[in-house]
């Protein structure tokens, strides 16, 4: 092989663009034989559903709350009752910290004072304390997905203080979470196998029309508060909740 031959041999190989094509082509054909993979495991759910509700429906309603009053349509701060645009939570007293999360604007529970957790026998999956003295990690905690609420629902950290009725985390005034429904616990089908399949994080009731949002943990995706409700809208479906408040709810997860 002569000289000028090698050199026109690399030119057509680190620059021709037919060459970059078929690179692309190759890499095309390696994705596509992977999503068929997926098809034949039986995962044909490849788009995730939207578990978010809209958001329009937030005024008037009994989220639409401001800084003087509680409840009962509130004096609609809107949005602001729990984002901050800027300086999240600094506007309430709280550290700047907090409002690194969701540009919360208002004061987290104390991450060392126990709710206490829903236990029985039968339930295989324990729920984990919420507050168990280890410092919140912002932004990545799984937890906050559920102290986001109790920051208001716990009775004594806000200054919006919920009516007894629905204080549902109070240590003070209730059992704490140890007569709720478990949360803060990993969707685990390995250890109870009586609960639907997780597809995209999320978990889609039979008709496929409608799906309950997990949130990642470092030790698995896990159920909050927000897996079940949706604090921006109580319009559609009564209680904040993200489907019809029937037995199909629960069905969406157990079996
Ligand atoms: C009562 C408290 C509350 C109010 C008021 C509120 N939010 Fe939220 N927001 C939350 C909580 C809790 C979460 C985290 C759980 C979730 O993702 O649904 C969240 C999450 C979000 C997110 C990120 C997740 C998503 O759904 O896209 C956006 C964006 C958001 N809120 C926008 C808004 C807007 C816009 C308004 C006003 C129309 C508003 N929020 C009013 C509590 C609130
Ligand atoms: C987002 C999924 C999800 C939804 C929705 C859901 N659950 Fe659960 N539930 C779970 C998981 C996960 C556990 C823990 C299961 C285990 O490990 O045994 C659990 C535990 C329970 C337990 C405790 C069982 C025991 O052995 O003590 C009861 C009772 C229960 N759920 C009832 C309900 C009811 C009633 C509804 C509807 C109002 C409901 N669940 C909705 C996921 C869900
Ligand atoms: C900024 C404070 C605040 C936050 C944060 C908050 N709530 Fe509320 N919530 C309220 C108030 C105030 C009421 C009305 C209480 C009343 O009327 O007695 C309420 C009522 C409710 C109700 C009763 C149904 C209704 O239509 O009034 C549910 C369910 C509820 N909240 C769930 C949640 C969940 C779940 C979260 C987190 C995703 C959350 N809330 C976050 C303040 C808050
Ligand atoms: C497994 C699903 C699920 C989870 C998780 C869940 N809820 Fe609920 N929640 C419901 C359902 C269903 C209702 C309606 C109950 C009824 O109709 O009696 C409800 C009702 C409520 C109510 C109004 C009724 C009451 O008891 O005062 C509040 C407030 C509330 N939830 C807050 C929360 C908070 C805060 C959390 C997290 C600590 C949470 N929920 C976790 C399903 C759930």
């Amino acid at each position: 092989m002569n000289k000028s031959y090698m050199s026109k041999m690399n030119r057509r190989y680190m620059t021709n663009t037919n060459g970059r094509y078929i690179a692309s082509t190759i890499r095309t054909l390696a994705l596509t034989i992977a999503i068929g993979t997926i098809a034949v495991n039986g995962q044909t759910a490849t788009t995730p559903i939207n578990t978010n509700l809209p958001k329009s429906a937030l005024a008037g309603s009994t989220h639409d709350i401001g800084a003087s009053a509680a409840g009962a349509g509130g004096v609609g701060a809107g949005c602001k009752g729990c984002h901050a645009p800027h300086n999240g939570a600094t506007a309430i007293g709280g550290p700047q910290s907090t409002g690194v999360m969701l540009l919360w604007a208002r004061n987290l529970p104390d991450p060392t004072k126990p709710y206490g957790t829903y236990t029985s026998p039968s339930n295989l999956t324990s729920a984990k304390e919420l507050s168990n003295g280890t410092a919140l990690t912002l932004n990545t905690d799984a937890r906050m997905y559920s102290l986001l609420c109790l920051s208001c629902h716990d009775g004594v950290t806000s200054m919006l203080v919920v009516n007894s009725v629905n204080m549902v985390g109070s240590v003070a005034s209730s059992a704490g979470l140890t007569n709720d429904h478990p949360i803060n616990m990993v969707y685990d089908l390995t250890v109870q196998p009586a609960l639907n399949p997780i597809t995209n994080n999320q978990v889609a009731n039979a008709a496929g029309t409608s799906a309950l949002p997990l949130f990642s943990s470092s030790t698995g995706l896990t159920v909050q508060c927000a897996t079940c409700h949706d604090a921006h809208n109580t319009a559609k479906y009564t209680n904040y909740l993200r489907q019809p408040n029937t037995a199909a709810h629960c069905l969406t997860c157990h079996t």
